[in-house]
């Protein structure tokens, strides 16, 4: 999928950031270089997403995403790499480049899409054949109704090694395209057997309408119980949620979230038609951004354990990023909403519906069934945490209800809450005040990346390798002085950059931060912007550059020495001593 820098660099050139975003960000506000408006990819309030027409970049000092151009369209467009690329050279007239186009890109992903129609249709039939019996048992077992099995399009993989691969070689798919959709695995012989066995599967549907992928149940109690195809071209499981085809036609003005497949088919057979699953995964981002495009209102409805509302909690503070309203259902004397419906009615499912908790509500309750309030010691400690969650809460008018509440469960007064309350925000804003304070101070404390992934493990050095990444960037032409190699750097992701811009400069490539940013993973570029935006400090380069360098070589020393930095010195001028 190699497109030609040369026409990268054209794309970028053609695409100017400050335009490309203002497409859908109204940037009102200059500061020094760069432009600022609200955040389209986390709710807020004052502007603190950043853009500048010098770097060609993007950066939210709020929830830290950031990038070029290519990673912006990706971002907000919610599109593959390709489709951004040849998103922007529409947007720019431009010509995407013959050898493997993103047209063949788009024939590629139209084949998958197809094949996984037909096998969907595959599927479907097998309920009409003699070894789709043991299916059909199971869904009366589920009472499962076949109303429903035409409603979400499920079927039959049977209890057979190759019954897709061969009907679907037959109709002229090939080998290759059966694997890359995820349908067909190689065997050891190098034959092909079929994903799914002896399952009833649920097809993944988009909000477009295509069969992007498949979840199937194991029939019998085998392993895995659930079995989901891996993301493939045409299917990624974090940006998709079981489901959301129908629900997104719904008229309650709401979605359900709940964890499992028989759960949304139970539901919607119950008359809940506004429920949908993420598949298999925790609620991501990404899946609440795309809930947040039909509705403002979420209940999470999780299964009735301690996984399922620690999950629920995860998912309320991904919702509140995106400004839904979020409430929880609770469920009880039932393990998860399907058995809830099974045994007490769709109408019972209503009224709890109508009772579900705000976010609030469902942390104080939570919070409260942690303690035994009857007992003193508890009951302060009760105090201590709910008035510490209150004063997270952004409306007064909030905490002030919440805290009667809170009064009440403990037996307090209001105003001993209140005053508690009070505290607890001005000391946490003081608490903030002192971290910046102390951020400002000693800059190497900001420095580790949010994303895990890309933690350093030398921050020391890892400061001085951003210090050579920023005046790289910036003047690309020092490559000449930097005498390191990728592996000098102790992180790996800066090395990574170190080494596109490297290849870039000494190719005759331009290295702009567009092009690089779009050869990076989204959190990688994230944090590549933040680099970007911190001065280069001091007036003279070339020294702030051989000290960044000198840096980087002290600390590998140390860690090659056990952290003796003289001894270590010291041996490396006797091994040069003695002619070594
Ligand atoms: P559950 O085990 O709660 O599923 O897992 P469920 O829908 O209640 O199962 P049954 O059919 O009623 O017994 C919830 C979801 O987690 C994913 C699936 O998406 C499932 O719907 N999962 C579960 C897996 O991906 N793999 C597994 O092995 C189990
Ligand atoms: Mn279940």
């Amino acid at each position: 999928m190699a497109l030609p820098d040369s026409f990268l660099d054209e794309l970028v050139a053609r695409n100017d950031i400050v335009d490309v975003v203002s497409d859908y960000v109204s940037l009102t506000k200059r500061s020094g270089n760069n432009l600022f408006g609200l955040c389209p990819f986390h709710s807020e309030k004052t502007p603190s997403f950043s853009v500048s027409s010098e770097k060609q970049i993007y950066h939210c000092f709020g929830c830290g995403k950031g990038g070029g151009v290519i990673n912006f369209i990706m971002e907000i467009e919610n599109l593959p790499f390709m489709d951004a690329v040849s998103f922007l050279a529409k947007r720019a007239g431009m010509q995407v480049p013959d050898n493997d186009t993103p047209e063949t890109v788009r024939n590629r992903r139209a084949r998958l899409l197809e094949l996984n129609r037909d096998a969907a249709k595959f599927f479907y039939s097998n309920f009409k054949k003699p070894w789709g019996q043991p299916a059909i048992e199971y869904l009366n077992k589920r009472q499962i109704s076949f109303e429903m099995v035409k409603r979400f399009g499920l079927g039959v993989a049977p209890n057979e090694w190759n019954s897709l691969t061969d009907e679907m070689l037959k109709k002229g798919y090939t080998q290759s395209e059966l694997v890359d959709g995820g349908l067909s695995k190689r065997g050891r012989n190098g034959g092909l057997y079929d994903t799914f066995r002896n399952r009833l599967i649920f097809p993944v549907i988009d909000v477009r309408g295509s069969v992007i992928g498949f979840s199937g149940r194991i029939l019998d109690d085998g392993e895995p119980k659930y079995l989901n195809s891996p993301d493939t071209p045409v299917f990624q499981k974090s940006r998709n949620l079981f489901g959301l085809n129908l629900a997104k036609r719904t008229k309650r003005g709401m979605l359900i979230l709940v964890e499992g497949n028989v759960d949304v088919v139970s539901l919607h057979q119950a008359g809940f038609d506004c429920a949908v699953a993420s598949l298999g995964t925790a609620l991501t981002p990404e899946q609440a951004r795309l809930m947040s495009r039909y509705t403002q209102n979420v209940v999470i409805c999780y299964d009735n354990d301690g996984a399922g509302q620690k999950a629920a909690q995860r998912a309320i503070g991904i919702f509140e990023k995106t400004g839904i309203t979020v409430k929880v259902l609770r469920i009880s004397d039932a393990k998860d909403p399907d058995e809830y419906i099974k045994k007490f009615g769709g109408e019972r499912f209503s009224l709890l519906l109508e009772k579900s908790e705000n976010h609030v509500e469902y942390r104080l309750l939570s919070l409260k069934s942690k303690y035994n309030l009857e007992n003193d010691d508890e009951r302060i400690e009760f105090l201590h945490e709910a008035t510490e969650m209150l004063a997270t809460l952004p409306s007064a008018i909030e905490r002030d209800i919440y805290g009667a509440k809170v009064a009440e469960y403990a037996g307090v007064s209001k105003e001993a809450v209140a005053l508690e309350v009070r505290r607890n925000i001005r000391k946490s804003i003081a608490t903030q005040k002192k971290k910046q304070e102390k951020r400002d101070m000693s800059p190497h404390l900001t420095v580790q990346p949010a994303d895990k992934s890309i933690r350093y493990e030398n921050v020391q050095s890892a400061v001085a390798e951003e210090g050579v990444i920023r005046i790289l960037m910036r003047d690309p032409e020092f490559v000449n002085q930097v005498s390191l190699s990728e592996e000098d750097f102790t992180s790996p992701f800066l090395g990574k950059v170190y080494g596109i811009i490297r290849q870039r400069f000494l190719e005759g490539d331009s290295v702009s931060s567009a092009v690089v940013t779009a050869q990076l993973k989204p959190e990688e570029a994230s944090q590549l912007t933040l680099i970007l935006q911190r001065p280069i400090s001091t007036s003279n380069v070339e020294r702030e550059l051989s000290d960044y360098i000198n840096r980087i070589n002290d600390e590998k020393l140390k860690a090659s020495s056990g952290g003796d930095l003289l001894a270590a010195r010291e041996r490396l001028l006797r091994k040069k001593g003695l002619g070594d």
